[in-house]
């Protein structure tokens, strides 16, 4: 961080501790070693950021509103995390943010860096479909992971990733959120949510993992129209209020933090019983297409190791470890 950064940050500290009370300019100067120009100058760029700050001649700045933005300097002093978002990239906008983590993981970004962007152009899914990243209205991020897993065990993150954004969105929103094997989040069969991960391997080892998530947050009916795959629905549209967006991330982060070190320590078996319970297509008849196979049978649960056990039309009984999943009976 800048010196003009952190003066900065430590000027909106104040304002913050002072929020809704004028907070005299001459004040601030006098403590930050500036002229009034000089705070003049940061003011208008806190302003540039969409912080709500009124002049008043004599009294001085007051802070009124803090806008909903996903910026370091919001997130970082209130993360309780110990590895996770500690380096934190942030955008306003961006191609993908899963490609700005491959790049900075290919220079030796450490791990837990996050990349977070307010709006991604070229925003992807996975099978090289878009993901569409309407500017401020839902979460795009990217997490860099440096654990050395065997490859079959690299999606793994995918789930622990899942289980807890589904789990997030349940405790702290009252959603009933679903898990479609293997990475979307649905709720009442509508997507509000994709992960797709990315890696670098090393012979049979992950090198790092990029495991990127992209949520609706708040958007509207009208924001979510466009070429989806799926009905889509977002955490304000369930939840019927706006939410913020702040709030999501940093839970999402604690959790997923805390999940994923359990995943270390004590291996992928003990988040089967969460799988199996928020799972949205066990029992249901599905089709799954793999490049240019298609399979058609019952989703009978899962095996200890993540993969996804089916019975076939035909009578077999065969493990799923990749593919695109639609359900047969009812909607998904
Ligand atoms: C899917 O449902 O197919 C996965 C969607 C993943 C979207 C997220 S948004 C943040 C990150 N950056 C991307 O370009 N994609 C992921």
């Amino acid at each position: 961080m800048t010196q003009q950064e952190s003066t900065q940050q430590k000027i909106l500290q104040v304002l913050k501790e002072n929020i809704g009370r004028h907070v005299s300019g001459n004040l601030l100067a006098t403590r930050f070693g500036l002229s009034r120009t000089g705070i003049w100058k940061h003011i208008q760029h806190l302003k540039s950021l969409d912080y709500a700050i009124s002049t008043h001649p004599r009294e001085g700045y007051r802070l009124t509103d803090i806008p909903d933005r996903l910026m370091a300097d919001e997130l970082v002093p209130e993360l309780g995390t110990l590895w996770l978002g500690r380096h934190y990239h942030y955008f306003l906008q961006i191609g993908s943010t899963n490609d700005r983590a491959m790049e900075l993981a290919s220079q030796g970004a450490v791990h837990g860096t996050l990349v977070v962007a307010e709006e991604q152009t070229k925003g992807k899914g996975r099978l090289s479909r878009p993901w569409i990243s309407a500017p401020s209205l839902g979460i795009y991020l990217s997490i860099i992971l440096r654990s050395p897993l065997p490859l079959n065990e690299a999606h793994h993150a995918t789930t622990v990733a899942a289980i807890s954004l589904a789990e997030v969105l349940g405790s702290r929103y009252g959603l009933s959120a679903m898990i479609k094997w293997p990475n979307d989040i649905l709720v009442m069969g509508k997507k509000l949510a994709g992960i797709l991960t990315e890696l670098q391997s090393d012979q049979d080892l992950t090198r790092f993992l990029v495991v990127g998530i992209g949520v609706n947050v708040n958007h509207s009916k009208e924001d979510l129209v466009g070429p989806f795959r799926y009905p889509a629905t977002s955490v304000a549209m369930e939840a019927g209020h706006p939410v913020s967006r702040k709030e999501l991330l940093l839970s999402f982060l604690e959790r997923f933090e805390a999940q994923y070190d359990v995943f270390l320590k004590r291996g992928f078996s003990v988040f089967l019983p969460r799988l199996t319970g928020l799972s949205a297509v066990l029992g249901k008849t599905v089709r799954i297409t793999s490049g240019n196979n298609e399979l058609t049978g019952k989703a009978l649960g899962f095996t200890e190791e993540g993969g996804l056990r089916i019975l076939l039309d035909n009578g077999k009984d065969q493990v799923i470890w990749v593919g695109d999943i639609t359900q047969l009976e009812g909607s998904c």
